[in-house]
């Protein structure tokens, strides 16, 4: 007998887990870097457009299939057109793959929220984090790192404890601690980056347009991934979400509120590290290119650097950026395991409990042999690549173009279900763009990036890594996908039926 699908406690409890879910290692790790890399203050340009022509239309798609179909991805596309199961799926196996690195990143943070008391980095923050703490040689090896393991272990324990906890007693709450939580510590820590001498110079920095990055295809995709990555669309986790929601919710008021806050959330936190790498390249009398290094170093090479020169008092600010990229992380992490944990229940009407012990459990498995050992460094940078660039764009771009090119004849009953239902109403412009303009910049810009990844070895690393956690994770995105479809669910006949009549009507 089927578990009753659970719900949130309220619309206020579902926009606070989204927003947690939004808010996370993308705003505060990644944000920053990425800017910085593809054109500085240029790089808000592609940003907004990226926002406001995929990310929000793609944010209320998300929400509406999974409000209509009250299901996790798979089961939920499934519903609306058969073949569309297989999008599901990708989207699920692309949440699963992130799940394991996203939760060695928390676990850096974690170590660097510890090693703040006292400094422990020392005069070199570089060789610090690459040799003594995360014993990287510069390719795989199968070094033991104990801290890491014990990280690992308590992540694990405590994201598989909130998802037993279920949607309200565990997600919810937590996000209920989380969200708070994170808007003190990051807001003590930007003003108090802000009021730093220099904070002007990096923020010269970070705003100053580097139009010429404009032309680089790269940085158009580089916007597209990221908008998705940070407002969790495009790899199930809205769609999974929105499943949970009661039947008479306003929808597109909700997703403002979510892609607002993921936003405003994410330029504070340009604004706070820059400000602080502005006071580094004062006080010690280098340009801001010098001290901003690109790449998944600028949290922990530069910013332990920064923290070095505020003396004695850099201890509370350490404390105050890495944890919040610890309890932003959680609140994204549990978010992404969810969609696993609820396609998988849904699929074979396995219990929570067994889906947890199951999915959350062979995630926690991979997650800790894999990155207790002195790889950790290249795993998340070639995997978050592949999964960011093409796992979650194509994600993406397959459910936009599923619906708007060749399954047009859903998208009257879709616009119906969420303006019935919501403030803000959806029509011409909501499906011109979904129709024309999304799906033809991600198609080029991924055509383009696919070129370019063939072409160039991605960062210089060698085939064998590229192929194995590169090109293999999109493999085995694809490939696990089309399994899955074939497999037989608990539900099948039953969905088939409904479909029909859906159809009919
Ligand atoms: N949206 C989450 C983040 O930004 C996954 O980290």
């Amino acid at each position: 007998m089927a578990e009753q699908r659970e719900n949130w406690s309220s619309r206020t409890g579902f926009i606070i887990a989204a927003v947690g879910s939004a808010v996370g290692l993308g705003n505060i790790w990644r944000f920053p870097y990425v800017a910085y890399d593809n054109g500085g203050g240029a790089f808000m340009v592609p940003y907004l457009i990226a926002l406001f022509t995929a990310g929000i239309p793609l944010l209320f798609l998300d929400y509406i299939i999974g409000h209509k179909y009250r299901s996790a991805p798979p089961r939920a596309y499934k519903k609306m057109v058969k073949s569309a199961q297989f999008i599901g799926w990708w989207q699920t196996l692309v949440s699963f793959v992130i799940a394991i690195y996203y939760a060695a990143v928390i676990v850096w943070a974690g170590s660097y929220m510890v090693f703040s008391f006292g400094q422990k980095w020392g005069e070199d923050t570089t060789t610090f984090f690459v040799s003594d703490f995360i014993k990287h040689t510069g390719d795989l090896n199968a070094v033991f790192v104990p801290q890491m393991f014990i990280g690992l272990i308590l992540v694990w324990a405590l994201a598989m404890l909130i998802m037993f906890g279920g949607i309200r007693k565990g997600v919810e709450l937590a996000n209920k601690i989380c969200i708070p939580l994170l808007i003190v510590l990051f807001g003590i820590m930007v003003f108090k980056a802000l009021s730093l001498p220099g904070a002007a110079v990096g923020l010269n920095a970070f705003f100053e347009p580097n139009w010429e990055k404009m032309k680089d295809p790269n940085v158009w995709l580089a916007a597209y991934g990221h908008v998705f990555f940070s407002l969790s669309v495009g790899f199930g986790i809205m769609v999974t979400y929105a499943s949970y929601l009661k039947k008479n919710t306003n929808l597109t008021g909700a997703g403002l509120v979510v892609g607002f806050a993921n936003s405003s959330f994410e330029l504070i936190a340009g604004i706070g590290i820059f400000a602080a790498i502005g006071f580094m390249a004062v006080s010690t009398g280098q340009d801001v290119a010098e001290v901003a290094s690109g790449g998944v170093g600028l949290a922990f090479f530069v910013f332990p650097k920064i923290i070095s020169t505020m003396g004695a008092s850099g201890d509370f600010v350490g404390f105050l950026f890495f944890g919040s990229l610890v309890v932003a992380g959680i609140s994204s992490l549990i978010s992404i395991l969810e969609v696993p944990i609820s396609a998988f229940q849904d699929k074979f009407d396995w219990s929570r409990k067994k889906a947890v012990t199951v999915i959350g459990g062979v995630c926690a498995a991979i997650s800790i042999v894999a990155f207790s050992t002195g790889s950790s460094l290249v795993l998340v940078d070639v995997i978050d690549h592949f999964a960011n660039n093409i796992g979650i764009v194509a994600g993406g771009l397959l459910s936009i173009v599923s619906v708007t090119w060749f399954n047009r004849q859903k998208i009257p009953g879709l616009l119906d279900h969420i303006n019935r239902i919501s403030s803000v109403k959806l029509g011409g412009a909501w499906v011109f763009m979904l129709t024309v303009i999304t799906p033809t910049v991600l198609t080029i810009a991924l055509g383009l990036k696919l070129i370019d990844l063939v072409r160039e070895p991605y960062e210089g690393y060698s085939t064998s890594i590229l192929l194995f956690f590169g090109w293999g994770v999109v493999v085995f995105f694809g490939l696990g996908a089309f399994i899955m479809t074939r497999i037989k669910g608990r539900y099948d006949d039953e969905d088939d039926k409904s479909r029909l009549l859906d159809d009919a009507r």
